[in-house]
């Protein structure tokens, strides 16, 4: 069977960063028998600049008939003056929307040769390896009633709503307990149930969960103090779960810890294991087209869409051993880069990474 990946590389540096994995790819049907097909499709700004909408009808029929999808980002200031509707990010969230992608798993893994890198001190964060579990298709993004109006008095006000089923909790639980199973078997849940009631709801269910899942140990956190334990000792938390809101202020947070946001990868998961993949960082229009973006955080999504999409556990594995080594080796893109290293340019990168890949094909 050959699967197919639907490629969206999106705006700005993506682009660049998708086209470091289209080699990677390609190097896996090359030299590891890697039975793949690319097709590629607009989403976000170059997807309203070509066809008029972000997500057009076209790229949501390819996704849907794919095995997984990779992104790279969207977004860029020359789309923010466009009405909501029609703004990259909305892309974004109609084909998590529409595809059911409810589970975004955002690993944050330190690897040692960037220990230096991270703004916190290293014996805080080397050995970091955290996983957050998003929710992703509910809660604040996606609530009703939603809106900006008048109140009586003639000023306008702005307003959303937080509600969580608890089949949503549940759902995302099972994804966060399942995860601490492989894991080191320690789950935490993160909401504001001391405030608010789609939270008490949360705690509820989680706990409800914890019978059947004995190899894991729950606790629960409140939002502020998680945020402020994660840059007090992030080594505490191995998995941790959470809501869409909490979840997106969280998970950039981790992502600091381990030294640039260019480095880590995602998964948003529907009910099946259809997957779409993408970096956490974003569209970075202010270094696009200079060969300054890492590449590294596209390619670890690869990685993450080989082992929970494509059921090529052992690739992923070798795609994430030839990133380290290229790290080992010293090579550096300019936001790993300390003051005098020479710095590596984006397809370098990649080349780098199929080489590593290559030289263990034999
Ligand atoms: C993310 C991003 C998105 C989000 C934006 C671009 C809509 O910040 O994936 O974390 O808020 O979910
Ligand atoms: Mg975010």
């Amino acid at each position: 069977m050959t699967y197919r990946v639907l490629m969206l590389p999106g705006d700005h540096i993506g682009p660049e960063i998708v086209a470091e994995a289209d080699k990677v790819l390609r190097c896996l049907a090359d030299a590891f028998g890697l039975a793949v097909e690319l097709e590629y499709a607009n989403l976000g700004g170059c997807a309203v600049d070509a066809e008029g909408t972000p997500l057009p009808a076209s790229t949501l029929g390819l996704a849907r008939q794919a095995d997984a999808a990779l992104l790279g980002a969207v977004g860029g200031p020359e789309w923010d003056g466009l009405a909501r509707e029609r703004r990259p990010e909305r892309g974004l969230l109609a084909i998590r929307a529409e595809l059911g992608l409810f589970a975004n798993l955002r690993p944050a893994i330190l690897f040692p040769e960037l220990a230096g890198a991270s703004s916190l001190r290293p014996e805080v964060v080397s050995g970091l390896d955290i996983l957050i579990v998003r929710e992703l298709t509910g809660g604040i993004y996606f609530g009703d009633p939603r809106g900006i109006r008048e109140r009586t008095d003639g000023v306008r006000e702005g307003f959303n709503t937080l509600v969580y089923g608890a089949d949503e909790i549940a759902r995302i639980g099972q994804v966060a307990f399942a995860a601490a199973e492989r894991r080191g078997g320690q789950l935490c849940s993160v909401d504001k149930a001391n405030v608010l009631e789609s939270s008490e709801l949360w705690r509820e269910v989680m706990t409800g969960l914890a019978p059947s899942h004995p190899g894991v140990e729950l606790s629960h956190m409140y939002v502020d103090n998680a945020a402020m334990q994660l840059v007090r000792a992030p080594r505490q938390f191995d998995v941790m779960v959470t809501g869409n809101l909490f979840g997106d202020i969280l998970s950039d947070c981790a992502a600091m810890l381990t030294g640039s946001i260019g480095m880590l990868p995602s998964a948003s998961l529907d009910e099946q294991g259809f997957g779409l993949y993408e970096p956490v960082h974003g569209s970075a229009p202010d270094i696009a087209g200079q060969g300054k973006a890492n590449p590294l955080a596209t390619l670890l999504s690869v990685a993450m869409m080989l082992r929970h999409s494509l059921d090529e556990g052992d690739l992923a594995d070798r795609v994430e051993q030839a990133v380290a080594r290229v790290l080992a080796s010293g090579l550096r893109t300019a936001d790993l880069a300390a003051p005098g290293d020479s710095v590596t340019p984006t397809a370098a990168m990649g080349d780098a990474v199929v080489e590593a890949l290559r030289a263990e094909a034999g």
